[in-house]
């Protein structure tokens, strides 16, 4: 059972960039898209107002923090986390899994599920899939994730990464076993096998076979090569049903949108850009540029030329009109800076999706990633 209907709308006659409206209990939602990342049910540095007025229609949350703070019994009684934050949006959950253990280093992985310690008291804690999907249900996300068993790609060890390939299967069984509202969340799937494409075709088939609405690609975005990480996609993609969408968790760089849309994929998170922006860094056209640096101290101008965000919109156009000097002024000493400059890159990132989509809408998407590079490599910046 699906709570989703996904709309194909254009294919690209050169590479496999799919557009298309993903619809979903909270909206409808185009694709391809960036998904900023919430963890604690807030975004860091944007009220949900502020994040709406970027365009957001759907973030993420995260299974993992909401489960310890505020606890499965307070989401119970508020309705879900939806009520909890004030987002009429969409929402899509990871698991917790992946978390636990890219944050806790004590986390040990065995068939029932994810041990850890809790960060709170210390105590022993067991994450299972049926435990996920429990709390993924009181949270109520528009999109849940399978509890799967990640390994850093970079391993070496090839029988530990064929169990957590194989492990991940089982744990989708219980995950789908478990979940109570098939008819109004949608359970993802995520594929693994690592950098070996022969466990990445053998996973995807067994992952298809189950025939869950949405298809997540996990296990990447961990200081692989590029080339690696493309083959791996690419593989993926063309062994997956045309009519499902297609996520690649923990992705990220603008660039990396831009290959992977190409490469078949319709949706991607990253902490990278709201946690950049704390850093004094806002993306643009023309790469990253880092507004602490004192060459920006007299330059009246907007963080990016044309933006049509909040923050480098005029005010004539309803914007704030800030300037490039007044967040290299602020953003040493104070979080106002760090609150623009995530307006911004949320927008940026969000507004390359939509350009990218209309590219392949209008079946241009090769001339628009030629665009795309050109730009950001362009000598004369
Ligand atoms: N976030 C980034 N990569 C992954 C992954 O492989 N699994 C999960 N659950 N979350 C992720
Ligand atoms: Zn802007």
């Amino acid at each position: 059972m699906a709570a989703l209907t996904f709309e194909l709308l254009a294919k690209c006659s050169v590479t496999k960039a799919r557009a298309a409206t993903l619809h979903l209990p909270h909206g409808p939602v185009p694709l391809p898209i960036f998904m900023p990342v919430a963890t604690q049910a807030s975004l860091k540095g944007l009220t949900p107002g502020q994040l709406e007025e970027q365009g957001c229609r759907l973030c993420l949350n995260n299974t993992y923090h909401l489960g310890l703070k505020p606890g499965q019994a307070t989401l119970d009684a508020v309705g879900g986390a939806h009520k909890f934050q004030s987002w009429p949006h969409n929402l899509l959950t990871d698991s917790g899994g992946f978390q636990m253990v890219s944050l806790l280093k004590l986390a040990k992985v065995t068939e029932e599920g994810v041990r850890f310690l809790s960060p709170h008291d210390g105590s022993p804690m067991l994450l299972t899939p049926e435990h996920s999907i429990s709390l993924q249900n009181s949270i109520g996300s528009d999109i849940i994730m399978q509890l799967d068993d990640v390994i850093a790609t970079t391993s070496p060890d090839f029988a530990r990464m064929q169990e957590a390939m194989d492990r991940s299967v089982r744990w989708l069984d219980r995950c789908i076993q478990a979940h109570k509202y098939p008819e109004r969340q949608n359970l993802f799937c995520i594929i693994q096998g690592g950098l070996d494409l022969d466990l990445r075709r053998e996973c995807t088939a067994q992952m298809v076979a189950r025939d869950t609405p949405g298809i997540a690609i996990g296990g990447l975005s961990g200081g692989e090569a590029k080339d690696e990480y493309c083959k791996v996609v690419d593989t993926c993609t063309g062994l997956l049903p045309e009519k499902k969408p297609r996520y690649v968790m923990g992705v990220g760089y603008p660039e990396d949108l831009v290959v992977s849309v190409a490469l078949g994929a319709d949706m991607f998170d990253c902490v990278w850009p709201t946690r950049t922006a704390r850093f004094g860094n806002a993306i643009t056209a023309r790469g990253v540029l880092n507004i602490r640096n004192a060459v920006y101290s007299e330059d009246f101008g907007p963080i990016e030329e044309g933006c049509q965000c909040t923050c480098c919109r005029r005010p004539e156009d309803g914007g704030l009109g800030i300037t490039r000097a007044y967040i290299y002024h602020v953003t040493a000493k104070e979080t106002a800076g760090a609150h623009l400059l995530t307006m911004h890159n949320v927008y940026y990132q969000l507004n390359l999706m939509k350009q990218a989509r209309q590219a392949i809408i209008e079946d241009r998407y090769p001339g628009f990633v030629k665009g795309f590079f050109g730009k950001l490599y362009d000598e004369d910046k």
